[in-house]
């Protein structure tokens, strides 16, 4: 991945969105930097039935995209790299194959065998 555009949130947003008040949505919105999202990768991992995959290789290949991510080390969205990248489990994305199916919007590019490997791959490339 390039320099400036690998940024991720592992934050969770809270449960209890709905007891939020408006300064601490806009507070919380702000620190996981929604309006700064780049990319968002939907990955099927944990599934509830696990069609494509087992849920083992899945949660490796979630961890690992959660790793890659991570490694710059950059986990908000600062003035030297304003971008970031989402991720998210998908649980299924309805598409049957024999790896980790992956989906990265606003792309819409579709990546089949979404292993570590491919996922390394993937990230020197983007
Ligand atoms: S279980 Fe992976 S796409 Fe459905």
């Amino acid at each position: 991945m390039s320099n400036n555009t690998v940024i991720q949130s592992s934050r969770q947003i809270p449960k209890t969105t709905k007891s939020l008040d408006k300064k601490a949505l806009h507070n919380y919105v702000e620190t996981i930097g929604i309006a700064k999202i780049h990319r968002h990768i939907f990955i099927c991992a944990d599934q509830t039935v696990a069609n494509c995959c087992s849920k083992q290789a899945s949660l490796e290949s979630w961890e690992y995209l959660k790793k890659r991510l991570q490694e710059p080390k950059l986990g908000q969205p600062q003035n030297s790299h304003p971008i970031c990248i989402l991720r998210t489990k998908a649980n299924c994305l309805r598409v049957s194959c024999s790896r980790p199916i992956m989906v990265a919007y606003p792309d819409g590019v579709w990546y089949r065998q979404a292993n570590p490997e491919v996922i390394e791959r993937i990230s020197k490339n983007t």
